[in-house]
């Protein structure tokens, strides 16, 4: 969604700096950008739809400064146009606001504004800031103090980021959008997330809900704003481990199919480090004494919620519930003091997942978290939190983190359940070594596989037992990236409704369990519907030969770790079938990666 960055140096022009940052937050989804730069003294601004490419072309018409934001938008308020795209000033060109988030009632600051003579040009909740802040310059004169009150009038989710003519830094805010501080030498940055100035820097200082900071090339301030005062806060500078070529391409035609390659190489990385996951474990296990355990995630976050939910009950005779984060609100009045969350999440910046743990926080609840992205908001916000060691993932469509979320779950089960750290890691290497020895066979399978659902409307995937959560992400992954409906469902509960559609020639993908209680029954539910003239793909343990249109065998030694396994011909089906339809699997239309809206 929306992604801020700025800018403040000594000398040199930020321009180019700029453009690079916003270029590295182009996979959080977006349709229109923008930079406003402070050159002598004026600001200059420079938006529009489309591509930052686009944009780019067009800044030669602009002076280059040593103070610069930029904004890459998701159109939320008001449709995708020029006058809606970010950077916003206010009415005298003297300040630049860019901003995600979502303003509640800026109806009534608007109104209020052009009572007093503000012209808008744009139908976007953001420009009131702009206004706003050149109203309170006009009463009060100090920037710094005319800024924080300008917020202090703000209702909703924020992180902005402003410029004022004449003054050479940048003014930050913060209130439940994610915005982080990159400390550099003689060079300061503000961005969306730690993504887009790895390349500048690995120093960051994360700011909190109610915070207001101000940005120099040497110099940052914090400042906690209550009931419109301001208490000046200590500067914590935290240092992330990513290596920026984390953030190339490499030589893969997409970061979906480099970070499905990836694959092996975390799990071997997860299997080496079982022992960090034995405090939270720990954990887990004591407060799952007190009360219950709510499982809370978004997306494919939610499907490995649900194998997390499986895992705890078969390995840990743990007793947890699943619920859709942005469900939570309704479906949570019994979660109390007693109870725990654990909240799964990718980016750790999901709205619906961070108003989950904000409603059970505020009842008395503890919160632990499964996360990736070190120093985002749900690691704040949680008691204490397991990281999933996966990177950084810049396909929209998740695939390496659900593996590394799995497997993170696999482990803390296990873990719970007095499984010895060897044999934890054995079964982890073992899979880590199927996906190695197997991944360029997978391909060309799933090539082949993708060539027969191309030219297809619908596409189903079944599974039982711990393949059933897989199922319904092998159907989001296909949906997502190659836009062909698809519909993951438990095979035993597809004759109760699907089975309907499926007529001659409807594919089905079912993933064969390798238990083999399990296994029977599901042979039977492929009979069902081979008999009805589905063409059935199955994906099957090599040790076995269930009669299907195609299949694909491969080496699965334990039915609790096969998801892990399972899951990549499903991904790497869903990029193939996207790339030949000449769909871009990285940028799926109308999606984000990280969904800061609820
Ligand atoms: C978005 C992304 C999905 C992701 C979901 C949850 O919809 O496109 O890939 O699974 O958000 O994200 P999270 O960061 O909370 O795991």
């Amino acid at each position: 969604m929306c992604g801020i960055v700025g800018i403040a140096k000594r000398r040199d022009h930020v321009i180019k700096d700029l453009i690079a940052a916003l270029k590295k937050l182009e996979y959080r989804g977006y349709d229109s950008a923008g930079i406003a730069v402070l050159s002598n003294g004026t600001i200059h601004v420079i938006k529009g739809v489309g591509t930052i490419d686009k944009v780019i072309n067009s800044t030669r018409s602009i002076k280059d400064g040593n103070v610069g934001i930029g904004h890459t938008r998701w159109a939320t308020h008001g449709g995708v146009s020029k006058e809606n795209a970010h950077p916003h000033i206010s009415c005298n060109g003297e300040v630049a606001v860019v901003h995600n988030g979502t303003l509640d009632d800026f109806n009534i600051i608007r109104d209020k504004l052009i009572r007093k003579g503000h012209k808008f040009s744009s139908e976007t909740d953001t420009e009131v800031i702009a206004h706003l802040i050149e109203e309170k310059l006009a009463e009060i004169g100090d920037p710094v103090k005319a800024f924080s009150q300008a917020i202090y009038e703000l209702k909703g989710s924020y992180a902005i980021a402003s410029i004022i003519k004449g003054y050479n830094f940048i003014l930050l805010a913060r209130n439940k959008s994610p915005l982080v501080i990159g400390v550099g030498n003689g060079e300061n940055y503000c961005a969306s997330d730690v993504a887009a100035l790895l390349h500048k820097t690995n120093r960051f200082i994360f700011l909190k809900d109610g915070e207001i900071a101000l940005i120099t090339p040497d110099r940052v301030d914090i400042w906690y704003l209550s009931e419109s005062t301001m208490k000046k806060v200590e500067n914590k500078i935290e240092v992330i481990d990513w290596s920026p070529q984390l953030l190339d391409k490499g030589n893969y035609e997409y970061f979906m199919l480099k970070e499905i390659y990836e694959q092996p190489y975390i799990l071997n990385k997860l299997a080496n480090s079982i022992d960090y996951y034995k405090k939270f474990s720990d954990q887990l296990l004591r407060y799952s004494e007190s009360g219950g355990i709510s499982i809370v995630a978004a997306g494919t976050s939610y499907h490995a919620g649900l194998i997390g939910k499986f895992l705890l009950s078969k390995l840990a005779g743990m007793r947890s519930e699943v619920i859709i984060a942005s469900e939570f609100p309704e479906w949570s009045h019994h979660v109390n003091k007693s109870d725990t969350i654990l909240a799964i999440s990718q980016s750790g910046e999901t709205a619906d997942v961070l108003e989950a743990v904000r409603i059970a926080k505020s009842r008395g609840a503890k919160v632990l978290s499964i996360a990736n992205v070190p120093g985002s908001t749900l690691t704040r916000l949680s008691d204490e939190t397991a990281f999933i060691q996966a990177g950084p993932e810049i396909g929209v469509a998740a695939t390496k983190t659900f593996l590394a979320q799995v497997a993170v779950l696999y482990i803390i089960s296990s873990l719970i359940s007095g499984k010895s750290t060897v044999r934890i890691k054995d079964g982890l290497i073992n899979v880590a070594k199927e996906l190695e020895s197997s991944m360029e066979h997978i391909s060309t399978i799933s090539r082949r596989i993708s060539s027969l659902l191309m030219d297809r409307e619908h596409v189903f995937f079944l599974g039982r037992g711990i393949n059933y959560p897989t199922a319904l992400e092998g159907a989001l992954k296909l949906k997502e990236i190659s836009y062909i409906h698809a519909e993951g469902y438990p095979a035993g509960e597809y004759k109760h409704g699907p089975l309907a559609l499926i007529e001659k020639g409807v594919p089905s993908i079912v993933l064969v369990p390798s238990d083999e209680r399990t296994r029977e029954k599901i042979i039977y539910n492929i009979m069902e519907i081979r008999s009805r003239g589905a063409f059935t793909i199955t994906i099957q343990p090599k040790s076995v030969n269930i009669p299907s249109d195609f299949s694909l065998p491969l080496d699965v030694k334990s039915e609790l770790t096969s998801p892990m396994i399972y899951v990549v011909p499903l991904q790497l089906i869903a990029y193939h079938t996207a790339v030949s339809l000449g769909r871009n699997p990285d940028k799926p239309r109308n999606l984000a990666k990280s969904v800061t809206v609820e």
